[in-house]
């Protein structure tokens, strides 16, 4: 994959120029005064007719760490879609924080108001270190490059490195990406988005083909970005999201089928009959 492929794909981000977002400053703007960093309302898209989402509702508090559990063809990774303007809805409303409508909204300005997204493959630059891939993150964001004088690179290193220390790479930052190991590869994309800064992370299955220490180690990296970040998790490892401990939301054809701590939502009999119990 080439660097630009890289980056359109993580990052939404279509060259190194200017983007020409012409989007506010989206640290000022993110309105989080009810408390809610993401609000889906009535979110429908259909494919050919069927309804992948079917009037599902959803609403992310700030600093919340949310699981999204469901079976095969639920909805999660469509709803995913929607949140960061992959997927038009048919129908609905999608809100970051009060103000921002994400249906009207390209997937580049998505990706610059705040929204991170986590693909299951890792989608790093497997010739560079750990350290340049971090680097080059940081390098997307507009912000940080009209800033690179030399009194910032000291800086910037510093907050690089922390980040490596925070994903568990401290110890790996000369090493080539491509020679990490799989969970590691998959930390090395989440620092690459936390290089951005953003407000709300979205993880489709982020522990699939992990070790079992792996996904201790990528659960505790989430409980200790939830609070400063906000994070939907999809998985369907029940162990992993047990110890994050959150809120976990069933989806089931489209639409939520129930929400609640996790022992609530496994005891509970539809949830049962429509996908623990298949
Ligand atoms: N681009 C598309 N065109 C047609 N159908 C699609 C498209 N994307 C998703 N679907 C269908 O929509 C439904 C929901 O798919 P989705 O990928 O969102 O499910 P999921 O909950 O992420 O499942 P899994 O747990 O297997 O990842 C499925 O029936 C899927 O086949
Ligand atoms: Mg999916």
């Amino acid at each position: 994959m080439s660097t630009r492929e890289v980056m359109r794909k993580i990052f939404g981000i279509e060259d190194d120029e200017d983007n020409g977002f012409g989007y506010p400053d989206r640290q000022t703007r993110l309105d989080l005064s009810h408390n809610v960093i993401l609000y889906l309302e009535d979110i429908t898209v259909s494919f050919d007719g069927f309804r992948a989402l079917n009037k599902l509702n959803l609403a992310i508090d700030a600093g919340e760490l949310r699981c999204i559990i469901g079976p095969n063809g639920a909805g999660k990774t469509t709803m995913m879609d929607v949140i960061t303007g992959k997927t038009r809805p048919d129908s609905g409303r999608a809100f970051f924080g009060q103000t921002i409508d994400l249906t009207r909204l390209t997937e580049p300005q998505i990706a610059h108001t705040g929204i991170g997204r986590k693909f299951q493959k890792p989608t790093i630059f497997e010739q560079h270190s750990a350290f340049e891939n971090l680097e080059l993150a940081m390098k997307t964001d507009k912000r940080v490059s009209k800033s690179l004088f030399a009194t910032l690179r000291d800086e910037q290193r510093d907050r690089i490195a922390a980040t490596l220390t925070q994903i568990g790479l401290g110890h790996e930052a000369d090493r080539p990406a491509g020679l990490l190991s799989h969970g590691q590869k998959q930390w090395l994309e989440i620092g690459m988005l936390l290089m951005q800064e953003p407000q709300l992370l979205l993880l489709d299955e982020p522990v699939a083909g992990m070790t079992d220490d792996e996904t201790v180690k990528t659960a505790e990296l989430f409980l200790s970005l939830a609070g400063k970040h906000s994070l939907v998790v999809v998985e369907h490892d029940m162990s992993f999201i047990e110890r994050l401990g959150g809120k976990v939301t069933v989806l089931h054809e489209g639409s939520v089928l129930m929400e609640g701590d996790l022992a609530t939502v496994q005891n509970d009999q539809r949830v049962i009959e429509v996908y623990l119990g298949r």
